[in-house]
Order: C-alpha cells, then sequence, then structure tokens
C-alpha cells in the first residue's frame, strides 16, 4: 500500500472530523451543523468556498497555474433517519438519525484530501471539490447542478467514491459502464364498480383487474425486455377493500422498477401502460398509471474509469482493484452528474467489521443498518486516492 505519507500522518485528525460528524448526523437538506464544519475546513486550508448550491451544499474550489482543465471530486454529507444502535463513544447525538450509509467517512476522505492538496498539491489546473447534500432521495446531485454547480465550476470530469461493505478492507471496486440502477416508482389505479360480493355480475370488479394486472407486468420482463438486459420489476403493495362481502369501487397496486439503461425503462414504461390499459378496458374497468423516474442508472465513462483504475492500482496494487465488480440494483444520484459529465463512480471496501467490534455487535452488516460504521482504517486510503486522482488528471503537459 503506497499512501501519501503526509496524509497517513494527518489520519488521527481527519479520523476526528469523522467521528464528530458520524455523532452529529444530519438528514437531507438540513446539514447545515456537516456544511459549517466543511466550509470552516476548506477555508482554514486557504480553499476558496461558495455556499448554498443545492441548498445545504458546498463547493471548494482550489485552482493552480494556468491550465483550463479541471476535474470535479464529489462526496455525499447526509445522513438516513435511522435509530442507531452502536454503543461506542461517537454514536449518534441525533434522535432517529444516524449515518448508517458511511457518507461521514465521504465527506471526511475529501477533507483529507483538500488539506493537503491545499498545502503540497502539485498540479496545473483547477480542482472543484462537491459536498453535496441529499444523496438519500432527495436528488442532492441535481438541485446543485441545477443550482449552476457545472456552469459556475466547469469540470472536464467528475469522480465519486462510496464505502463498500462486500469488499474486502481498502480493496477498490468499479467497472465501466452502469454500475447502479436506475430507480423508480409506479402506482396503478384501478377503477371499477362496487358490488355485493355474492352477486358480482352487478359491478366490476377493481380487485380481480389488480390480480391479473400485477400478474400480467411480469411478462415485461420475460417476454418483452431482452434477456440479457437487466431489469427488476416488483409489485410491492396492493390495496382494496374494507369488507369480505362487498366489491370495493377502487383498487390499486404500486412497486420499483430497476434498470441499468434507460432504453430498458422505456421500453418498460411503454408496455406497463400498455399493459395495465388492456387489461383493466378487458373486465370494463378503467385506469391510471403514474410512473415516476427518481434516480437514472449510474454509468461510468470508459477513459475516466480506465484512468481511476490505473490510480487505485498505483496506490492498493493490482490484486486489490477489481474492474469488473458486480453492479448493483441499489441507486444513487451521482448518476445525474454522470449525464452531464465523464466521470467515474467506484467502491471502497469497508471490510469485516472488525472495527466496530467495541460497538453493537461485530461482523459484516450492510450499508442502511443500524450498526453500521464507516471504517476509519479507509480514511487515508480513501484521501491518498483523491489526492494522486486529482494530480495526475492536472499533471502539468508538455506543449
Ligand atoms: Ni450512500
Amino acid at each position: 500500500m503506497k499512501l501519501i505519507p503526509e496524509v497517513f500522518a494527518a489520519r488521527d485528525e481527519i479520523q476526528r472530523i469523522r467521528r464528530t460528524i458520524h455523532a452529529h448526523p444530519e438528514l437531507r437538506y438540513e446539514e447545515v451543523r456537516t456544511a459549517d464544519l466543511v466550509a470552516q475546513r476548506l477555508e482554514q486550508w486557504g480553499i476558496e468556498v461558495h455556499r448554498g448550491l443545492g441548498k445545504t451544499g458546498v463547493v471548494g474550489v482550489l485552482k493552480r497555474g494556468t491550465s483550463e482543465r479541471a476535474i470535479g471530486l464529489r462526496a455525499d454529507m447526509d445522513a438516513l433517519p435511522i435509530q442507531e444502535l452502536n454503543t461506542f463513544e461517537h454514536r449518534s447525538q441525533n434522535e432517529g438519525r444516524m449515518h448508517a450509509c458511511g457518507h461521514d467517512g465521504h465527506t471526511a476522505m475529501l477533507l483529507g484530501a483538500a488539506q493537503y492538496l491545499a498545502n503540497h498539491g502539485e498540479f496545473d489546473g483547477t480542482i472543484v471539490f462537491i459536498f453535496q447534500p441529499a444523496e438519500e432521495g432527495g436528488a442532492g446531485a441535481r438541485a446543485m447542478m441545477e443550482d449552476g454547480l457545472f456552469a459556475k465550476f466547469p469540470v472536464d470530469a467528475v469522480f465519486g467514491l462510496h464505502n463498500w461493505p462486500d469488499l474486502p478492507e481498502g480493496a477498490f471496486g468499479l467497472r465501466e459502464g452502469p454500475i447502479m440502477a436506475s430507480s423508480n416508482e409506479f402506482r396503478i389505479d384501478i377503477k371499477g364498480i362496487g358490488a355485493h360480493a355474492a352477486m358480482p355480475h352487478n359491478g366490476r370488479d377493481p380487485v380481480f383487474a389488480a390480480v391479473q394486472i400485477a400478474s400480467a407486468l411480469q411478462s415485461i420482463i420475460t417476454r418483452n425486455k431482452k434477456p440479457i438486459e437487466t431489469a427488476v420489476l416488483s409489485i410491492t403493495q396492493i390495496h382494496a377493500g374494507d369488507a369480505v362481502n362487498v366489491i370495493p369501487d377502487a383498487a390499486w397496486l404500486a412497486g420499483t422498477v430497476r434498470t441499468f439503461t434507460i432504453e430498458t425503462l422505456d421500453l418498460i414504461e411503454t408496455q406497463m401502460r400498455k399493459l395495465a390499459d388492456a387489461t383493466a378496458a378487458a373486465y370494463d374497468c378503467t385506469v391510471d398509471v403514474a410512473f415516476n423516474r427518481n434516480y437514472p442508472p449510474t454509468v461510468n465513462s470508459s477513459q475516466e474509469t480506465r484512468f481511476a483504475a490505473e490510480v487505485m492500482r498505483e496506490i492498493v496494487g493490482a490484486e486489490n482493484v477489481n474492474t469488473a465488480v458486480e453492479p448493483t440494483m441499489g441507486a444513487e444520484d451521482f448518476a445525474f452528474m454522470l449525464l452531464e459529465k465523464p466521470g467515474c463512480y467506484a467502491f471502497l471496501g469497508n471490510g469485516e467489521g472488525a472495527h466496530r467490534a467495541f460497538g453493537h455487535g461485530a461482523g459484516p452488516c450492510m450499508l442502511h443498518n443500524p450498526s453500521y460504521d464507516f471504517n476509519d482504517q479507509l480514511l487515508p486510503i480513501g484521501s491518498t486516492y483523491w489526492v494522486q486522482l486529482a494530480q495526475r488528471f492536472l499533471a502539468h503537459r508538455e506543449a
């Protein structure tokens, strides 16, 4: 492992920052204290700070030399509405709020890099440090972009990093193309005509239509979608009726669709509307389909992904960089940034969880678990990655 000595030497300070953030988790668009801490540190290190993008987002700008080239490095700052079960000293002080996705670590790793780059950085160009709010369901990345993130602070490429419990401690995982799925939700309202349950011929049964639609929708996945394209369609709610002897007037079902491409998503939505309409019509019911696209798929560009992998291999060795990591059907709002800029979103292994041995339960647990904690051993690794990535991206070039 080749860590930058100054970054490694600063690990206690960065760990204190990480644990302070962990102890004071804030939900989406409420990251006031966290944003204050980030802004204060950046200013203290002489980095130009801009606030208020995406409400609580913070941008740091560090410029050297004369090159017009620029790189964006992004961390997320928000926590989750979870009651923490850990008992260690830095556990959450905020009732019902918790850094269960390790965004405390993401913020600290990027601060560790900012500190080094401000004091010792050797590069020609501009580094844009992006501390975004509301990754967890609030589309904070999009909110910052709508407030002019890339118009005010143009970058040639943008990079993101997420701690990942499924990978060994300090190992990197990434891949070209889709690494996380699009996240979408739908609700189908079916209107019929209520009747006595013993005399269904007097009504138009929306419950029967709902069940037929629920069943038919799965045929999109097996009959319409290309077999080699990945997609999930899950119906998670069916609601209708209040009494065993009454056919209700209406029924509704809802669920989620996940895909790795917009094309597959378009196909699924179109087929879903067609099947719902036609099936409801067959039983003399009417239907209303609401389909909301939340986050697009997170798609890594080839050149930037290969570049990121090279930097990773120099730090942790080729044996600890998996460039064909299994993509996940979970979603990530860094996807919005990748729609506008080339770049790479990668995972950094959080390991087996031994670092939590003195908290609630040892051993591994997944993100969004009430016993989760970011692994502090990753701090100098993640910071070194950010530093090397920026310095190599903005290396002096001979004309
Ligand atoms: Ni997360």
